[in-house]
């Protein structure tokens, strides 16, 4: 009796330890279980309507697994034939950040492909095109100089290596209309503080512009021998074809950029192309995770506007969807066909 007792009470308390973990032992077993069948391409999709293209791709074969994990669906499937977990983020960096890091902290990857549509820095890409970064930073992490200060002011706690004068900054005043200062000042870009699989626990690192994977890079140039759709229906189509295109930077923030000024800044500054909201957090945790990783982006506007074509961006924001989940399909089959030599030879 007092044995069973003790025992009985040992269930309970791991009764209630088990429901109190963030993963219930259910999906543990699910997510054990579908592990053994990968490693799978990890297809990490920022919304619903950069998604839903994918899910209507004709070479998307849907298994009936899904597995959902704080808040997030896993589904599983092949696309082009190769085993794929598709997941949505949501909007911005903390949405995409902690979903790429669930996905490769619980699953068996080979490798992560992430798409989606972008604001343009580049004058010479247009609505339609798809951009192929070989860079990624996050543009967003600042360190917002108080007035009176200037470049030869060192920035608070840059002397502990906080911060850092080394990647550059934005002049507010530069930007007036009327006087020729601002209350502003300037902001400093600064790199992140990362932490990567094989480095030391709470020994910081720091990296601004993140590399896609440099094998995935190189297959990538196969691409830009790929026609892309111009047309949205019968009657509205791009007047040029839109092309694929590696390019050398993009930039990601948690900030929607539609302002000209900023635009023409950050592309003179560090000549980035793509201009959005998610993919340097992927690759951040790609990078410190050590998964290959790339990013495809189909321009859907010139960030800030400007131009005649920039009026119809909203239009075309269908077609920059289905272009990216082109790209990424037409990826997965070159990335295959180059397993398949690489088994061969
Ligand atoms: C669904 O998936 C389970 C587990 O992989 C499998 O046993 C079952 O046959 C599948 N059912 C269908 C209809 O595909
Ligand atoms: C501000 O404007 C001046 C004059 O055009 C230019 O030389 C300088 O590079 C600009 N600085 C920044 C940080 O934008
Ligand atoms: C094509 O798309 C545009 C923009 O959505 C729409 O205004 C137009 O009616 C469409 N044309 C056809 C033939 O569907």
């Amino acid at each position: 009796m007092g044995v069973f007792r003790v025992l009985l009470l040992v269930g309970l308390s791991l009764l209630v330890v088990i429901s109190e973990a963030a993963i219930p032992t259910k999906t543990l077993r699910q997510i054990n279980k579908a592990n053994r069948d990968g490693p799978y391409l990890g297809l990490v999709i920022p919304n619903q309507f950069e998604l839903n293209p994918l899910l209507q791709h004709p070479s998307y074969k849907p298994s009936n697994l899904t597995i959902d994990v704080s808040g997030k669906r896993f589904r599983f499937g092949t696309v082009a034939g190769e085993k794929a977990i598709l997941v949505m983020t949501g909007l911005a960096m903390v949405n995409s950040g902690i979903t790429t890091q669930l996905l490769v902290t619980l699953f068996n990857l080979k490798g992560v492909i992430h798409h989606g549509i972008a604001g343009n820095a580049d004058p010479s890409l247009h609505i339609g095109d798809v951009a192929i970064p070989q860079y990624w930073s996050h543009s967003g992490l600042w360190n917002w100089q108080r007035y009176g200060d200037g470049p030869e002011n060192p920035l608070a706690l840059e002397a502990s290596g906080d911060y850092t004068r080394d990647i550059g900054y934005i002049k507010f005043a530069n930007y007036s209309t009327t006087s020729t200062d601002n209350f502003l000042n300037n902001v400093w870009y600064q790199p992140e503080e990362v932490f990567p699989i094989d480095g030391t626990p709470e020994e910081r690192q720091h990296i601004f512009w993140v590399p896609v994977d440099p094998h995935y890079f190189n297959l990538a140039k196969k691409l830009e021998e790929v026609t892309l759709e111009k047309c949205l229906n019968a009657t509205l189509c791009l007047t040029y074809p839109p092309k694929i295109i590696r390019v050398a930077r993009g930039t990601s923030a948690s900030i929607y950029v539609d302002n000209a000024a900023y635009r023409s800044f950050i592309y003179d500054k560090f000549e980035v192309s793509p201009v959005e909201m998610e993919s340097a957090a992927v690759a951040l945790v790609c990078h410190q995770q050590r998964v290959p990783f790339i990013t495809f982006r189909a321009i859907s506007d010139l960030a800030g506007g400007g131009t005649e074509e920039s009026n119809e961006a909203d239009a075309f924001t269908p077609l920059a969807s289905t272009n990216a989940v082109e790209v990424v399909v037409q990826f997965i089959k070159i990335l295959s066909q180059s397993l398949v030599r690489a088994n061969v030879n």
